[in-house]
């Protein structure tokens, strides 16, 4: 949400870009679909991970808006997937507190996949401590556009001033309004880019590149991603000097 977020030990707000899922089927000998079932499993496993560490906010790239450019019959395993995961496990959301959160051109989602997702956020809306981040038909350059527009709005309508807007203040029109700053990106698979993910919340993120395929990933990979961010000295275009001694900075 803002340009910098305060310095915490462990990451508070965690995006993962879940990579993998096709590798892992052909290296068996499956289905692509059958990889992102398996990688559903290990959704279930960073969300039961995050909670057991201490991390409040977690953010998935579960499908970006370039992802329809997939064949057919792979766009519709993952929606169908996205509906038998948001049936399964809104229960398992509830009964933890976790509040869930939806970020992307979601009416453009089918519409029994868009009412799902509304129901399961509607379900866990009054919960605070534990939130669950799906990025869904989601691209940041479309989120800057989307957030550009509602800007130009408020100001037609007098309701901004755009020579007193700072960043805080545009960022409000973001999908991530409410919502802090990713500490810590991790991507899996091996690939080291960021793919249209979180560009603007990202800005002092620290990332982490594991060559664990998705399906694979488990609480382990989770810890060994956040012993590296413990390492990291965030500077927020501050010196290290600063940092070290905050009374000086
Ligand atoms: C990238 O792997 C993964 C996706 C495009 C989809 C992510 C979806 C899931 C992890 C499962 C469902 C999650 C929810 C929340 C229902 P890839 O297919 O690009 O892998 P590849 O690069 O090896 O081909």
């Amino acid at each position: 949400m803002s340009g910098e977020s305060t310095q915490h030990i462990d990451p508070q707000h965690i995006g993962i870009i879940m990579d993998g899922n096709g590798r892992w089927a052909k290296q068996r000998g499956h289905s692509r679909p059958r990889g992102h079932k398996e990688g559903a499993k290990a959704t279930r496993r960073a969300i039961d991970a995050c909670q057991e560490l201490g991390v409040r906010y977690l953010t998935l790239y579960a499908f970006s808006a370039e992802n329809w450019n997939r064949p057919d019959f792979e766009v519709k395993a993952l929606m169908e997937l996205l509906e038998l995961f948001l049936a399964r496990e809104t229960k398992t959301l509830i009964k933890r507190r976790i509040r869930l959160h939806a970020i992307g051109r979601i009416e453009e989602l089918p519409a029994s996949a868009n009412k799902a997702l509304r129901k399961a956020i509607d379900a866990t809306a009054e919960f605070d401590d534990w939130h669950l981040v799906l990025a869904l038909n989601y691209s940041s350059r479309n989120e800057v556009l989307d957030a550009a527009r509602s800007f130009a709005k408020s100001v037609a309508a007098g309701e901004i001033d755009p020579d007193k807007t700072d960043w805080d203040g545009f960022a409000q029109h973001l999908y991530t309004a409410g919502l802090p700053d990713p500490d810590l990106i991790i991507r899996t698979s091996g690939e080291t880019r960021v793919s249209n993910f979180l560009l603007m919340q990202s800005a002092y993120a620290e990332f982490y590149f594991t060559e664990t395929l998705w399906p694979d990933f488990d609480k382990s990979h989770l810890e060994k991603a956040i012993a590296s961010y413990r390492n990291r000295e965030r500077r927020f275009g501050k010196t290290g000097e600063q940092i070290a001694t905050p009374s000086q900075a």
